[in-house]
């Protein structure tokens, strides 16, 4: 149908338009560093057994699934907060790993962030794909779906103006301070993730960060001023269960994912496992996985809402079925006690001068020096050998940034 010559140059975030739904590129089709198709490795692009055939709006066996979908999509009851019941946020947080919250941001944060997506999706878009296929796929990954923060050469969008205006926002940061039970949280990065319409294959189940089930001093700090008991042992240790409760309750990782359109049966919802931060099991291969977990996703949140994620909790993308592109941009937080080592110096100064006093606390760790431009920022492609050159060569601001 569509044509390489018939890409559209500009389009909307979150309303119909022709991207995506290209025939052309095979299902569960990925591609390694190089861009090679169906690679001995898959990585992120772990095939999904039961997609359609064919990657096309109309195909019957798309729209059996769309039926299915239509009838069953969505988790039951799904709680959704307003952003100042604190208490009950921080309860279905822990509780479950993760929480919806409405209105995080205003009709002007809203539209900056879709106006941000558009930019950086476009500069995935214009790479031309391979044969007749309209995108290049983005390594180890299943096609028709993108990671804003690895497809940077700089591996975070914090030097992007717009991804920085949202790391302290009225409506967040109160909610991290409860979830991380002080305001000593810090910024680990920024990015998100967006699947194009025709991205009919599941994601497998995964978690994105393991709790290595360690409990430095300061793990214990943050759970007593989250309200645990900690008691102790006759060696002074946290006994069993206090352990189990410490690490129930301080993550390393907690990141917000903006919601740039209403989440439906059609679109792509991302699917939550509720309860599944605490288990060190790993998750159901797509072969095993039951059904009531593919239908486990967030229908009902909304423009604006926030999804707030324990990033242990077992997760992972939907089919888009739809005519609209998914997005949801994010900003990842890291707790105090994790080690400052980790830290990747990706916001430029002069991004930084321009934060709010508590920005600049939380992000002091990610800051470059002044007058040094983080390698790779502003440089994006899907295929890793590309990004890795990009990085190499990138000294300076790119155009499209300025
Ligand atoms: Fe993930």
């Amino acid at each position: 149908m569509s044509s390489k010559q018939d890409q559209p140059s500009s389009f909307s975030i979150h309303e119909a338009s022709d991207v995506g739904w290209d025939i052309h590129t095979p299902v569960n089709e990925t591609v390694d560093a190089q861009g090679n198709p169906f690679p001995d490795k898959v990585f992120f692009g772990v095939p999904d057994p039961r997609a359609p055939m064919r990657r096309v709006y109309d195909d019957a066996d798309v729209e059996k699934l769309r039926e299915h979908l239509k009838q069953h999509n969505g988790i039951r009851g799904l709680d959704i907060c307003e952003p100042d019941e604190f208490d009950r946020i921080a309860r279905i947080f822990h509780r479950d790993g993760f929480v919806v919250v409405r209105n995080l941001l205003d009709a002007e944060q809203l539209d900056s962030f879709r106006a941000g997506c558009v930019q950086r999706l476009q500069q995935i878009l214009s790479i031309e794909g391979e044969g007749k296929r309209k995108y290049v796929t983005e390594s180890y990954r299943l096609p028709h779906r993108y990671s804003l923060g690895t497809s940077s050469a700089s591996r975070e969008l914090l030097h992007d103006p717009i991804w920085a205006s949202m790391v302290d926002l009225p409506t967040t940061t109160p909610i991290l301070e409860k979830l991380f039970g002080s305001s000593d949280y810090r910024v680990r990065g920024a990015g998100g993730d967006l699947c194009l319409p025709g991205a009919v294959e599941y994601q497998h189940l995964h978690s994105d960060v393991e709790d290595e089930q360690v409990i430095p001093a300061g793990r214990i700090e943050q759970a007593v001023a989250l309200g645990v008991d900690v008691k102790l042992d006759q060696h002074g240790e946290p006994d069993l269960l206090s352990k189990r409760l410490i690490m129930e309750m301080t993550p390393g990782y907690i990141t917000i994912n903006f919601l740039m359109s209403d989440l439906s049966w059609e679109n792509g919802p991302i699917r939550q496992i509720p309860g599944t931060h605490i288990t060190r099991q790993l998750p159901p291969t797509p072969e095993e996985e039951p059904e009531w977990m593919r239908l486990s996703t967030l229908v009902g949140a909304k423009a604006g809402d926030g999804v707030i994620r324990d990033l242990r909790t077992w997760h992972g993308a939907t089919p888009n079925l739809s005519r609209c592109i998914r997005a949801m941009p994010n900003v990842e937080y890291v707790s105090p006690w994790v080690s400052a080592a980790l830290s990747r110096q990706t916001m430029p100064d002069e991004i930084w001068r321009g934060l709010t006093s508590h920005g600049k606390k939380m992000c002091r760790l990610v800051k470059a020096e002044p007058g040094v431009w983080p390698a790779g920022a502003g440089e994006m492609h899907p295929i890793a050998s590309r990004r890795k050159a990009l990085k190499l060569q990138s000294k300076q601001a790119p155009e499209q940034t300025k």
